[in-house]
Parts: structure tokens; sequence; C-alpha cells
């Protein structure tokens, strides 16, 4: 794996120098922060704070325009059309809450359809049941394969003139599979709905190209992508932002307002209600600005050689089933299994006792589990900073684990 120095890597991250026995699998929950992340979020606090559009005073303009070109950095990254495609929010249920409660104002009555999957995380299924609940809307649900995918050909079956919005996760956070977004956004298309995807788990570990996918919206959060929590963003295609009613109201998101009317700024501002979190969407930008240092291609391959490694032993050990796809390229870095007659919190317990961290339970995707009737799983998530080493640490750990619980 020359194409990428992982010992350099993995120097640029304090909890790495720091916590040398950790081995850290739960990269799908959140990601470790590099310390030109940290080291830009101390510098906007140090050298750029004050309230952004508020003052006319420049330490005031300088903290604009680090949080206004971190937005341009967010949308080269996406490769959106123009910087104001992108909204700032806290994560990315947040961005998908903005969605479903502005879209349902804009364009949903009573009897039209909504159309999600059934493997959504639920920070992309509540939003939306909650929204059509409100409306009189009806909730429908395109069923994943066996791999975890979503086939475009069932979504076209499912959609009729009723449907309005498609709201479907780019990848799953249990089964790592990409799905087609583009595929999908052109059967959306097709019959006038809104495509809505969260990019969650798709945008830290794939290239984005939100013009090529045609995507109307897409939601991800900076906290799993290297960034700070407390940030995450929302893009939309100019057209379709601009028509969309505010989420939450208050500073700085108004033209003018009197006691008689309301004039709300042009998107982004519109979105972005009260004190901005500039601080986060500088150490946002500077996220990306590191991944792109290493490349996203890169990035996106080395993964796939460690999942691949990881997942070729792990199939190995005598009572692990792999969820999803035989075909470890399917996975993206997320490894959810089951171990024969061992509690999910049994397993990540015993993991967690020989400090590997992985998660256990229905990692927010309950109605997946009941839909492959298992009711809950472990899943190690991998990134491009894990090394083989660690890989052979956990799959040691786990085939012992049947042995201690006696089996
Ligand atoms: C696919 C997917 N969507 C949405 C989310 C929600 O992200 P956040 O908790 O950062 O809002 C997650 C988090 O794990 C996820 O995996």
């Amino acid at each position: 794996m020359s194409f990428i120095n992982i010992d350099g890597i993995r120097r640029e991250f304090a909890l790495f120098r720091e916590a040398k026995d950790l081995v850290y699998l739960d990269n799908s929950a959140t990601s470790q922060k590099p310390d030109c992340v940290l080291d830009a979020v101390r510098t906007f606090y140090e050298k750029e704070n004050a309230n952004p559009f508020r003052g006319i005073y420049e330490l005031s303009e300088r903290a604009t325009n680090a949080y206004e070109n971190s937005r341009k950095t967010v949308a080269d990254f996406l490769n959106a059309a123009d910087p104001s495609e992108i909204v700032f929010t806290r994560n990315a249920s947040e961005s998908l809450n903005l969605a479903a409660f502005s879209l349902g104002e804009l364009m949903v009555r009573e009897g039209d359809e909504v159309v999600i999957s059934i493997s959504e995380h639920h920070s992309n299924m509540l939003p939306w049941r909650s929204m059509a609940e409100r409306k009189g809307a009806v909730v429908k649900y395109l069923n994943c394969g066996k791999d975890g995918g979503l086939e475009p050909s069932e979504l076209e079956k499912l959609m009729t003139d009723r449907t309005t919005i498609v709201a479907v996760t780019a990848m799953s956070n249990v089964f790592g599979k990409l799905n087609d977004v583009k595929a999908l956004a052109a059967i959306a298309h097709s019959k006038n709905a809104v495509i809505v995807a969260d990019g969650a788990q798709s945008v830290p570990h794939t290239k984005t190209d939100v013009r090529d996918t045609d995507v109307d919206l897409l939601a991800f959060s900076g906290h799993k992508l290297l960034a700070p929590m407390g940030i995450g963003v929302l893009y939309g295609k100019k057209e379709l932002l601009k028509k969309m009613p505010p989420f939450l109201t208050g500073g700085e998101m108004i033209e003018r307002v009197s006691t008689e009317e309301i004039v709300y700024s042009e998107a982004p501002h519109k979105f972005e209600a009260g004190t901005v979190n500039a601080g986060g969407a500088v150490g946002l930008a500077q996220a990306i600005k590191y991944l792109e240092g290493i490349g996203m291609e890169n990035i996106a391959k080395r993964e796939h050689e460690l999942t691949e490694y990881a997942m070729n032993r792990l199939r190995m050990v005598p009572g692990i089933t792999v969820i999803g796809s035989p075909k470890a390229e399917d996975h993206n870095g997320i490894l959810t299994f089951k171990v024969e007659n061992v509690h999910p919190h049994d397993v990540s317990a015993i993991l967690a006792d020989n400090n590997i961290a992985v998660r256990a339970g229905h990692h927010c995707a309950e109605p997946l589990h009941r839909f492959i009737g298992i009711p809950s799983t472990t899943r190690a998530s991998i990134m491009f900073y894990n090394t083989e080493e660690e890989i052979d640490r956990f799959i040691k750990c786990v085939s012992e684990i049947r042995g201690l619980m006696g089996y």
C-alpha cells in the first residue's frame, strides 16, 4: 500500500500517538481528528473569533470570511454549482430534518406519497415519517436486496403520480453498500419527484459529485469526515433552496421584519438562524483539504484493501456471519456481523476489554434489523488510517470470543 504513507498519517493524529494500544474500529459512528483540523479550529478562535455577519469591524469581517470560505471549500468538494447551495447545519440529522420539514411545507399534500428505503438510518426515516403524519401523506418503503443495495427498477415500480419525494441513503451504515444514487435520481426525476440522499456514510469515503448524480438535496455530518462534532451540511440545488421555506427562525436569517411582515434572506442564510458554528465550518474545510491532500481515490482504494483484508479473515472464523454482500468491494469499510450464540453486546464488551472499539446494537437502523430478521449485530468500521496490525488484533480477539463464552 505504498500509495499512502500510513505511518506518517497516524503520526498526525494525537489519539494514535498517545493511545498506542487502542484499535479504533468505530469510524462509522465518528472519525478521529488530525492535528491540522484541531489547529485550524484553535486558530479561528484565537485570531478570527467574532460573531460572523453581525459586526462591521475587522474581526467580525474576518470571522465572516472564514465561514464563507469554508462554504466554498465544501461546495468545491461536492462539485456544487455555487457556494450558496451549501447550508451549514449541526449534523446530518439536522440537515434531514430541515429537508423533511421544508419540503413537506413546500410540496406535500394530503394523500401524497414519500418513498424511503427500509435500510435508512433513523435520521433519514423519522423526519419523513413525522412530516407525513403532519401532512396526512403516505410513507412507502423501498426494500433492499440481500447485499443491502437499492434497485432503481424496484423504486420505479413503487412510485406513482402521487409520489413527491424519494429519500434514500447513498450508503447503508449497516451493509456498507453504495447505492447508485445517479440511477435512483433519474427514476425519481422521471416521475417528477424530488430526491434527497443521505450521504452521512458515503461522503467521507468516496468522491461525491452532486452535479453528476443530480440529487436535489444531500445531507452529511462533518464529524464522520475528520471534522469536529456540531457541523453538518445540507447541499441543495439553488432553484429548490430558493423555493423551500425556512426550518428554524431567528437572528440573521431575515432581510427585514416588521410587526406585519417577514422577508427572509436568500438561501443559504435563511436556513442558518442564530449564531453559526464558524469554528466547526473552518474545521470541516480543513478536514476536506486534508482528505483531498491524500486524495479521495487513494482513500477509497486504501479502505477497499483494508476491508478485503479484514473480510477475508473474518469469514474464516467459525461461527461468524458477515451481514450483506459476500464481496468485500460492496462493504466500503463496514463489516457488520453475527457471532453464533453470542449477543452483540457481549461481543463488543469482550473486544472493549481488549481495547478494541466497535459498535453493537441496531446502529439506529431498527426497521432494517427487523426486516433482515436479526435484532442486533456488531459492526466494525474501517477508515483509511487503520492498519493491518489493528485488523489482525481484531480478528484474533473475535476468533476467541465463542471459546470464552463456552462454545
Ligand atoms: C447513514 C447515516 N445517516 C445519518 C446519520 C446521522 O448522523 P448524525 O448523528 O451525525 O446526525 C448516521 C450516523 O451514524 C448515518 O450512519
